[in-house]
């Protein structure tokens, strides 16, 4: 599959995921598509908490869903969300979930933010966590 037809489908299976955000707080409905190095597939959605710091984004369980099946090596993901499940804008991933791609992924990860499967941009994990703190900054 050429590029332009993998980050196609990465959209349409993340968009997919917008109808099981659980979202009764925010109502704001996120679906991720995590593409592993071996072309899986892996998705996600938002699940919202009461307590509300419990909530766990799109991208965070997608990449849990992986890791938990043994998965550790990852190509691109695919993100889309909007408020009740309608794609208005671009959905950048939040900060944290940034830092657990930066846990599991390299530089030129690539990270496709989608407004339908034919209107996406991609950049990668370094223009979107520059400067960032990994595992080997642990050993300086
Ligand atoms: N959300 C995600 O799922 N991914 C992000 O990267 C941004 C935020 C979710 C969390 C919460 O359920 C809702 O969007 C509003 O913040």
């Amino acid at each position: 599959m050429d590029k332009n037809a993998t980050y196609k489908k990465l959209v349409e299976e993340a968009i997919k995921m917008l109808n099981f955000s659980y979202v009764p707080y925010s109502h704001f409905h996120v679906g991720a598509a995590l593409l592993t190095t071996e072309d899986e597939i892996y998705t996600g959605c938002n699940i919202e908490n009461s307590a509300f710091g419990p909530t766990n984004c799109a991208e965070r369980t997608a990449f849990f869903k992986a890791i938990s099946e043994g998965k550790k090596t990852f190509k691109a993901i695919a993100i889309v969300g909007g408020p009740n499940g309608i794609i208005k804008d671009f959905c950048p991933p939040c900060g944290v979930c940034r830092q657990v791609m930066r846990e599991f992924c390299k530089d030129d990860f690539e990270i496709i933010l989608g407004k339908s499967p034919d209107n996406y941009i991609v950049k990668t994990l370094k223009e979107i966590l520059p400067l960032s703190f990994g595992s080997e900054d642990l050993e300086k």
